[in-house]
């Protein structure tokens, strides 16, 4: 089993089990303090939004236009680092990965 750190709205760092072959979403939205992902992954909501550590950023497959499009309508966006954790497959490359779960929209 990998595993991700994940920092919550409040700052707090939770270090999760993450089963590879899901999406990071999948994994997300299972935590109290994660994501609530209303859309089930269709890439149309957005409240799956994160911010992946700076270290981590360059490591991950490149954004789809669809996500990009979603993802530049958000306030908080942050060209380096936001993704939709819909739009990522956690696979094991990703062990150790640290992400901030964004603002509410
Ligand atoms: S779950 Fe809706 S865009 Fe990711």
């Amino acid at each position: 089993m990998a595993r991700i750190t994940v920092v919550d709205r409040g700052g707090k760092e939770h270090l999760v089990d993450a089963k590879p072959g899901l999406k990071l979403m999948e994994i997300l939205r299972e935590l109290d303090y994660g994501v609530d992902a209303i859309c089930g992954g269709l890439c149309s909501c957005a409240t799956c939004h994160v911010f992946i550590d700076e270290s981590w950023a360059g490591r991950l497959p490149k954004k789809q236009s669809d996500e990009q499009d979603l993802l530049t309508e958000l306030s908080d966006y942050r060209p380096e680092t936001s993704r939709l954790s819909c739009q990522v497959d956690f696979t094991d490359a990703l062990d150790g990965l640290k992400l901030t779960i964004a603002p509410d929209a």
